[in-house]
């Protein structure tokens, strides 16, 4: 009796011994659920790729169920002269209206003056738009937020305190200085990060009386991609901005959103994942650091419901994190890691990027060439690229470095 209930307690206490990751096969993604082998890009096209994105949809992150188009965008504020002269900076209020509802959320953007028609990096933020550069025009949004006391946040409102607070997050001027731009929103304003689905972004789309989203339906991270999704159409209109060159990138929650948002909206050129870990890049069967019991448990609004069902059930999972990475090929993905953030599973991150290499490698792109991980601050940069560096879950200024020159490489940007 006691080793059942010692066996049951221990299935819910996190993993890091690598000898005790559980032996598991790697679903193949050019094998379809029958069985059936998957030789070029259009069986990948027509049958394999179809069929992992249905999955994905309808057990982790939810479907949206039902449209919803910018109802009016307004340019709040513009000014040519920020970074010394280098930038510009725009801010663009995206309203959606329907069922009675309305939302509306703020786009900062940040563009090089010098280019005509800029790449953008487009991401969320985490504190709010004021926290990412100490630029005192940027509008502080009254959105719900957690609590933050560091952050001067203590009635879930941002505040001035926290203005330019995350800016070690975003290399904005070396952005700039590559001829690229920066498109940000602040993530609690398409649907606040908390387990509740009477406010955000949610209700627009409810049918009578509902309350939440059914079983199959969108859960916050499905919510968040679909804000980026929208913002990708406000860019699309965006004369500053190239269009076919908007790379979406995500840190950890929304790392896992900015993988979403590249699989469900191809428009994205490239993705990035800056440690995602659980539900996103790392592999869920390896049951390493977080957990899909633990993930569920802590965050229940992030994935759909049906996404509880593999809850320390992971054996079940017909298809692995590698597969929703394979569903960007043969756009451009680059996977990072950080050396101390083994919640987030690098070793799992790692793999999962070489395991979706085979599906870039139908489309005649490089992928990872081997299972053996790379050493901390060396990257590998081919279409899909990887890194692990020094240091602990965060976004620093070597992972932007890396991101900036891979990108330049992967998007032809001169
Ligand atoms: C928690 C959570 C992770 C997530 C992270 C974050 O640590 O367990 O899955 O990535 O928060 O978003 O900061």
């Amino acid at each position: 009796m006691f080793i059942e209930q010692l066996a049951f307690a221990q299935q819910f206490v996190p993993n890091y011994d690598e000898s005790k990751v559980p032996q598991f096969v790697v679903p193949d993604p050019l094998m379809t659920f029958k069985q059936k082998k998957v030789k070029n890009v259009k069986d990948w096209e027509k049958k394999r790729r179809p069929e992992l994105l249905e999955f994905f949809t309808q057990n982790m992150f939810g479907e949206i169920p039902g449209e919803l188009k910018i109802s009016s965008y307004d340019v709040v504020e513009e000014s040519g002269d920020v970074f010394s002269g280098k930038a510009k900076r725009k801010q663009v209020e995206l309203t959606f209206e329907k069922n009675g509802k309305t939302i509306d959320f703020t786009i900062l953007l940040y563009l090089p003056e010098n280019v005509k028609k800029a790449p953008v990096f487009i991401g969320y933020n985490f504190y709010g738009n004021h926290t990412v550069a100490d630029d005192a025009n940027i509008i502080i949004s009254g959105a719900w937020a957690d609590n933050n006391e560091s952050f001067g946040i203590v009635y879930n409102q941002l505040t001035e305190q926290s203005r330019g607070v995350r800016s070690n997050r975003w290399a904005i001027e070396k952005m700039i200085d590559a001829g690229m731009g920066l498109a940000t929103i602040y993530y609690g304003e398409v649907d606040p990060d908390r387990n509740d689905f009477t406010d955000g972004i949610h209700p627009l789309l409810y049918v009578d009386d509902q309350k939440q989203p059914a079983n199959n339906e969108w859960g916050s991270i499905a919510a968040w991609s679909w804000g980026l999704s929208r913002a990708m159409d406000y860019l699309e209109k965006d004369e500053d901005v190239d269009a076919s060159k908007v790379i979406v990138f995500g840190h950890s929650r929304l790392g896992k959103t900015s993988i979403w948002a590249g699989v469900t909206d191809q428009r994205f050129a490239a993705v990035i994942s800056n440690n995602s870990g659980c539900g996103g890049a790392a592999l869920s069967k390896r049951k390493f650091g977080e957990t899909v019991w633990r993930i569920n448990n802590s965050f229940p609004h992030w994935f759909c419901k049906n996404f509880h069902n593999y809850s320390n059930n992971e054996e079940l999972l017909p298809a692995d994190q590698h597969e929703l990475l394979a569903l960007i090929a043969p756009r451009p993905l680059y996977v990072a890691s950080a050396e101390e953030d083994q919640w987030a599973d690098p070793r799992g991150e790692f793999l999962s990027a070489f395991y979706a290499t085979p599906v870039y490698q139908l489309y005649g792109k490089k992928g990872i060439p081997s299972n053996i991980m790379p050493p901390v601050n060396s990257p590998i940069q081919h279409t899909v690229a990887y890194h692990i560096r020094t240091g602990a879950h965060d976004v620093t200024d070597y992972d932007w470095e890396q991101y900036i020159k891979w990108a330049k490489k992967e998007l032809n940007i001169e």
